[in-house]
């Protein structure tokens, strides 16, 4: 993304060419959901990738709850990516993520799915391993047969990012998800406190909250197409025309008497 390459500052490796072999063929790969079995090469594998110390807790849930949306890449035995998301009712989000829909979504049906986690070991990356899994969630929460229990109210795909995690913004940008919001001191790494960035992936339907130009757009379009705005435009001269006539016809039955009035 163009714009904040201001924060290209400390410690984040940042891997921005193209590796030439590519790691592994797609085909060898097999996906299949975490179970308490891979709890320890869960946790080592998170341990290289994210700066951040989770609970034991933590692991312990993702690699047995049903709650979260915890799918393995596998090739040769090993885990050699892995996603992690919990689909969750929006009004339950956190005020910080409250804005990633249009208020016309704020309804106890509506769902979104929030990525907790999403790596490859480095050897395996730029082999499209992330885009796998990605897509698979994507499919399973917007895919044309809708899945159970949440079927198709999932309307967003979230996460938050350091600022500095470039690769992962380069990632999430070419998956075409939208930046949402800058969260000043969102993260709190080995005691110093780092920024962050939420980015949305809108799904089965889902915007963002619609700006001034965005009404414009949709007025816009929509008369360009012709239809919608003017069978709207129509009703509304109708009924103020249906108005003007009963207020005049019923005006000219009327008959002042001395202040007062008449209906005839
Ligand atoms: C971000 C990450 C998951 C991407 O995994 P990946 O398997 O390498 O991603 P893919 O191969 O599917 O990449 C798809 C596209 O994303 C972009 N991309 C991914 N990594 C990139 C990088 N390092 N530099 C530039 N573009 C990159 C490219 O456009 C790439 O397509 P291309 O290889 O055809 O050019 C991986 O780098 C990673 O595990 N990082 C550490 C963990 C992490 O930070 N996770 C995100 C937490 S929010």
């Amino acid at each position: 993304m163009a714009g904040f390459s201001w924060y290209l500052s400390e410690g984040f490796q940042v891997i921005i060419e193209k590796s030439k072999d590519k790691k592994c063929s797609l085909k060898d790969v097999q996906l299949r959901f975490l179970c308490p079995d891979d709890l320890e090469e869960v946790r080592s594998l998170c341990r290289d990738w994210f700066p951040i110390e989770y609970p034991q807790s933590w692991y312990e849930d993702i690699t047995s709850s049903d709650r979260f949306f915890a799918l393995a890449a596998v090739y040769k035995n090993q885990i050699i990516g892995l996603i992690v998301a919990e689909i969750k009712p929006y009004l339950k989000l956190n005020a910080e993520d409250r804005g990633i829909l249009s208020r016309w979504f704020a309804s106890k049906d509506t769902l979104v799915a929030y990525i907790l986690s999403l790596g490859v070991v480095r050897s395996h990356r730029r082999s499209g391993v992330a885009t796998m899994l990605l897509d698979v969630l994507i499919n399973h929460l917007s895919g044309p047969v809708p899945q159970p229990p949440h079927e198709h109210r999932v309307k967003a795909i979230f996460l938050h990012v350091l600022t500095t995690n470039n690769e992962a913004i380069l990632f999430y940008e070419h998956k075409r998800f939208l930046l949402h919001s800058f969260l000043p001191y969102y993260y709190s790494i080995k005691g110093r406190c780092k920024d962050g960035f939420t980015y949305v992936y809108y799904v089965n339907g889902g915007h963002a909250p619609w700006s001034l130009i965005d009404y414009m757009k949709f007025m816009a379009r929509t008369a360009w197409r012709g239809g919608g705005l003017y069978p709207w435009l129509w009703g509304k001269l109708r009924a103020a025309l249906t108005i003007a006539w009963h207020s005049f016809t019923s005006s000219s039955n009327t008959v002042k008497f001395r202040g007062a009035v008449f209906k005839q």
